[in-house]
């Protein structure tokens, strides 16, 4: 199908623009996808202030992507035209750098990343590599699964992969777009859940969520109130500053671990101590791979995990991003381009 579709782009630094671009055809293994959904991503900042290393604008952000698979480019056979497909951050990794070839595809040194090398979901199409999608599941909107694709995808991978057992404390530092996820599969995973946000009105929803706990970091020191409780064996730290992570170390348990999955701007401040004197270690977390995020929508099924989403038109993009930005989104932002048959929400 050729035309023109719409499109969001950073066209400079801070400023979203809606935009008419002509439809391409997919190369040699790529996909074209007619997008439903796209999540608004807190890390869609680094597109949309123009930090992102190596990006240059004008660039669509977006990388919480589902769509129809619409066109196939030469050499695609898995995948079908009009099945629902669902694109991440990480889209593509080169197969021959050296993580790559010890089997760590999520740290290619040369990916293809959403929304920065390339473009991204904020658009009614988009281009993907066909090694770079994952298969949607029937049983979930478009509009709910988005969000899966990278806020679920990173905090299902860094508590599955952390080595934890039933029972053990492990703490959500962040009740946002990944933390309201990280929450729900932390309780599901079978956890004893600790949600720490800022301020008593995130508390009910923490709670309903599945937090067992809560714990108010605006009044209380949360490290101290970790300890209390016997200190944590994780603590997956979604929120946006340096500082407060730093802070969350004296909250764990011996050979208890930090996981940074937020990316704040600001440092984070160690002391070496608690890090030696009971061996607990702090170490980070990148998204998934495309089947990575296949395993967190079956989860997701399996255990009746959905994000709370606000749905917005695509051209309402930038205001929604600002929503986002200034916190205020519940909590998840999805971008509806087209509703599916299957969408409740939009
Ligand atoms: N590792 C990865 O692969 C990966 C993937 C996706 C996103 N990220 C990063 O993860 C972070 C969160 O993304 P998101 O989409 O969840 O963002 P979001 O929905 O905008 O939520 C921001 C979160 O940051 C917390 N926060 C803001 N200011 C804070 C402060 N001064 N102290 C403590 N917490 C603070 C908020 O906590 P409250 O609940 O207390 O308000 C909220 O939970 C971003 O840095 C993003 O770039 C990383
Ligand atoms: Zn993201
Ligand atoms: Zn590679």
């Amino acid at each position: 199908m050729r035309g023109k579709y719409k499109a969001v782009e950073v066209s400079a630094p801070g400023v979203l623009r809606v935009v008419e671009r002509p439809v391409s055809e997919p190369g040699a293994g790529q996909v074209r996808i007619r997008v439903e959904a796209c999540g608004i991503c807190h890390t869609d900042a680094a597109t949309v202030t123009g930090a992102y290393p190596g990006l240059t604008l004008p660039r669509v952000p977006g990388h919480e992507v589902i769509g129809r698979i619409e066109a196939l480019g030469p050499g695609v056979s898995r995948w079908k035209i009009g099945q629902r497909v669902g694109v991440g951050l990480i889209a593509g990794e080169d197969g021959v750098c050296e993580p790559c070839r010890r089997g760590d595809a999520v740290n290619c040194q040369n990916p293809v990343v959403s929304g920065v090398t390339v473009d991204g979901g904020y658009a009614e199409v988009m281009i993907a590599e066909a090694r770079g999608i994952a298969s949607i599941p029937d049983e979930l909107s478009s509009a709910e699964a988005a969000p899966l694709l990278c806020a679920g995808v990173t905090t299902y991978n860094a508590l599955r992969n952390a080595g934890l057992r039933a029972g053990d404390l492990v703490a959500v530092q962040g009740v946002g777009g990944l933390g309201h996820l990280g929450i729900q599969f932390a309780r599901r995973m079978g956890f004893r859940t600790v949600a720490i946000g800022r301020g008593r009105e995130k508390e009910k929803l923490a709670k309903d969520l599945g937090a067992h706990l809560y714990i108010d970091a605006a009044v209380e020191d949360a490290a101290a109130a970790l300890q209390r409780m016997g200190g944590a064996r994780a603590i997956l730290a979604t929120g946006t500053s340096g500082d407060a992570m730093g802070r969350l170390v004296a909250g764990l348990a011996a050979r208890g671990k930090l996981i940074v999955v937020g990316a704040p701007e600001d440092q984070i401040q160690l002391s070496a101590i608690p890090l030696i004197f009971g061996g607990r270690s702090i170490y980070g977390s990148l998204t998934g791979t495309p089947i990575d995020s296949e395993d967190t929508l079956a989860f997701s099924v399996l255990e009746n995990i959905r994000p709370m989403i606000e749905a917005a038109p695509l051209e309402q993009a930038a205001d929604a991003y600002a929503r986002m930005m200034e916190g205020k989104a519940r909590f998840r932002i999805v971008l509806v381009t087209l509703a599916s048959p299957t969408d409740k929400s939009a």
